[in-house]
């Protein structure tokens, strides 16, 4: 039987106080529901209001590519310092340890190779699949412009429409049509499709020219891929420009693991998306780390 010995009538009720009541700390997200802002909450950091998300997906269309040849060798020491972690189930189940609590951007569309036509993906990972992989949020590509521009959208948009029902919040990574200019007005085009779609955040690439154009175009946050390898000066240069300009973090894949010292760049990031660090201080700190044996 309930011990209702003892109970005590409520007495403080804050009277005249009103319920104190946050805007969510993320743009375009105030009227989502509890559990996508929870797990949007995992993805971003809510005291920078951003993310370094470590992108090592490649090998779903790439294969083994250089630095991830064996996913438990180089990108498992990663793991700990990135916030996010985006890959396919297969490098997920084989390659990450479940304990160690980090939230997954799961990969979720396929259907091409390098050895054929880009664009041409379909939805790869079923609703109850990634349920029972605990993602924190779906990934596909939206290729405009490209030959299969228009499954590519329904890709994504069956994603977020699958998602929603649980409360996952859906990426729409921007892949490049062939014959499509890299600049911003074909990212503020494609950012911009993405949102409007329902997409609950944005990867596409940093441009040198008005780039802010795009990150301010976009109504949901806007998170920048790497690339292909360059300098790590220049890297941590285009993380900082990228989020001066208004980017909440980045989606590094290459850039990190193909680095000479992938740990010490992993942290420089942190830093520069983070803390604003300047990039010429970032590159000092990965200095200072990969001397230090990181
Ligand atoms: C592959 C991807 C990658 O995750 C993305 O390109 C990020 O990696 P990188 O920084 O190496 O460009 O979406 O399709």
């Amino acid at each position: 039987m309930a011990d209702l010995d003892g109970l005590k009538d409520g007495k403080d009720y804050g009277i005249g106080t009103p319920v104190q009541e946050q805007p969510f700390f993320l743009k375009g997200s105030n009227h989502l529901d509890w559990g996508m802002q929870n797990r949007l909450s995992r993805l971003f950091n809510p005291k920078s209001g951003r993310t370094v998300m470590l992108a090592f997906d490649h090998g779903y269309f790439q294969g083994p590519t250089t630095g991830l040849e064996r996913i438990d060798l180089t990108i498992a020491p990663l793991m700990p310092y990135a916030d996010v972690l985006m890959c396919t189930r297969g490098a997920l189940r084989t390659s990450v340890d479940p304990a160690l609590g980090k939230p997954v951007a799961l990969r979720c569309s396929a259907g091409q190779s390098i050895l054929t036509e880009l664009s041409n993906e379909y939805i790869s990972v079923e609703m109850e699949e990634a349920l029972r992989l605990n993602a924190s949020a779906l990934a596909a590509q939206i290729y405009i412009g490209a030959e299969h521009e228009h499954q590519s959208i329904k890709n994504v948009t069956k994603l977020i429409d699958a998602g929603t029902r649980y409360g996952i919040p859906t990426l729409a990574v921007t892949g490049v049509g062939k014959d499509m200019a890299r600049d911003a007005r074909y990212f503020g085009l494609a950012t911009r499709i993405a949102a409007e779609i329902g997409a609950h955040f944005v990867k596409t690439y940093f441009v040198e020219k008005a780039f802010e154009t795009v990150t301010h175009g976009c109504p949901v946050p806007v998170v920048i891929a790497g690339g292909k390898k360059i300098p790590e000066l220049d890297a941590l240069t285009m993380a900082y420009r990228g989020i001066d300009q208004g980017a909440a973090g980045v989606d590094m894949g290459r850039n990190i693991f193909q680095s000479d010292s992938p740990k010490a760049m992993i942290q420089a990031v942190g830093a520069v998306v983070h803390e604003l660090m300047r990039p010429e201080r970032a590159f000092e700190m990965y200095q200072d780390l990969k001397a230090q044996g990181a």
